[in-house]
Order: structure tokens, then sequence, then C-alpha cells
């Protein structure tokens, strides 16, 4: 059990990982140009996928290359996620984007854009969860994290990271201007974006396999783990904390009287 709670902690051991991360779990780059680039991801091919939030998904590289966005451990032969095979269609008008996943040289799984429609503090929180990346993983491998390129300017959303998902306290939250570059170990910290607003977000993902590449790229960029929150009122994360708990005790009630229970929200970007 301790083992499943803990398993940023425990799994890692065995697993080759970036120093960079040792300590806190992210690192931010330094800010991309990206307002000289074209804005390729308003060309993209998006498919509805169910994750934290109201969202869509433009896959860049995929299982099989399909336009698609399933986790590769949910396919036949499951694997994991590395190894992504590019979608042609979307590389074709995003090679930008396609660089930018490629740049580190690190081995890449599925590569995608976000795009996440307004939400607020309350809704982030409650959909704050970890990422699956590294299912059927082999030890003695690389590590799997991903990079998150905020494409649309978005300065007042955040990146909320939390160590303890009910525990405010561990909140990291990183703004989000265009042009932010972080990546993230989103298997060991429960993850959600605040979106403010009014348009929608959108975010290259990239799931890199940890090894000396990636930290030769981190270093390039000057990654560092200095973020310093911005300000939120203690009374927003008050209320924010009593809603979810009533929100989740209430999912739990209904559960229980099917003969359910209630379990930890799994990968929703599987
Ligand atoms: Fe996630």
């Amino acid at each position: 059990m301790l083992g499943l709670q803990k398993k940023g902690t425990f799994t890692h051991m065995s697993f080759i990982t970036s120093p960079a991360f040792a300590e806190k779990g992210y690192v931010i780059l330094d800010s991309y140009d990206q307002a000289g680039d074209p804005k390729e991801w308003l060309d993209l091919e998006f498919v509805d996928w169910k994750s934290s939030g109201v969202t869509r998904f433009a896959p860049l590289a995929s299982a099989f290359g399909e336009m698609e966005c399933n986790g590769f451990w949910n396919h036949t032969p499951p694997r994991t996620d590395k190894d992504g095979v590019w979608v042609q269609a979307n590389v074709d008008v995003a090679p930008i984007l396609k660089a930018r996943a490629e740049e580190p040289g690190a081995n890449i799984g599925r590569c995608r854009v976000i795009e996440l429609q307004p939400n607020d503090y309350t809704n982030a929180i409650y959909n704050l969860h970890q990422d699956d990346n590294n299912r059927l993983n082999p030890e003695g491998t690389g590590w799997i994290v991903r990079g998150f390129f905020n494409l649309s300017d978005d300065p007042s959303s955040v990146l909320i990271l939390r160590e303890d998902r009910f525990d405010p306290d561990t909140e990291v939250r990183i703004p989000l201007p265009a042009g932010a570059q972080v990546i993230v170990d989103t298997q060991r910290f429960w993850h959600a974006v605040w979106q403010v607003g009014p348009e929608p977000r959108y975010c290259l993902i990239t799931s890199w396999e940890s090894g000396p590449e990636l930290d030769a790229y981190i270093e390039k960029y000057h990654g560092a783990s200095n973020n310093v929150n911005p300000p939120l009122d203690a009374r927003v994360i008050e209320d924010a904390q009593a809603e979810v708990r009533r929100r989740l005790a209430e999912r739990s009630a209904t559960l229980v009287a099917q003969g359910k229970k209630l379990a930890d929200p799994v990968d929703p970007e599987a």
C-alpha cells in the first residue's frame, strides 16, 4: 500500500532519473519566444478526448501514428509511453512543434497539443490527478517525465502541482504565459491546470524518457525549480478544499449506494 501511495519515492529508485528533478520534481526552462512562431496549433486536427476539464487533444505522436490519444498501455500489445509514432497529418502542419519535441533528442512517447476550456480553481483542484506515464516501463530504463510548453498566452493561469492531493501547503502554481516551458514528473505530482480564460489554453505536452539527452537539454535551457507561487487568497483555497471534499463525498455516497467504491482518478490523459 505504501509503495502504491508513494510510487514517486519508491519506484524511481530502479529507473534512470534526471538529477534536476531530485528535489522538487519539476523544472522550469528559459522562456521560449512563442510570438516569433506561427500559431501551428490552430491548424491541427483535434479529437475529442475526455481528460481533466473540458478538453480536446491534437495528437502529434500516438502509439501507432493514428489520429487518436489513448495511452500506449491501452493498446494491443500494451506498451509503455515510449517510441511514439508521428501522426502525419498533424506533423505536416506543425513542423515547429514537432521540432521542439525532438530537440532534446530523448525518446518521445505521447506528444500532443491540449486545448483546455476555461475553468476555475475549485474545478482544477477537483481535476487533480497523477499520470500513468511509467506503466510497463522496464526497470533500469529512463523514467518518463512530461514537457508542458504553453502556446497560448495565459499569464493569469497556472499549472497546479501538489505532492499531496489534499494538502494545499504542498501546492506549486506555475504561471503559463506564452513560451512557458516546464518539465514535470507528472506521475509523482497531482496536477491540473487552472485556465482563467476567457480563451482556451493550448499547450504542447510531450512524454520524454529521462537520461543524458534530457539532462543536457535541461542544462542548456537553465532548468530551475525555484518557482515562486503567484498569490492566491487563503479563502479561495479553503473554499475549494471544502467544495472538493463535498463533491468527492457526494460521489462516494452515490457509488456506495450502487455497491461500488470511490477509486483514485486514473490518468485522464491516457
Ligand atoms: Fe496529467
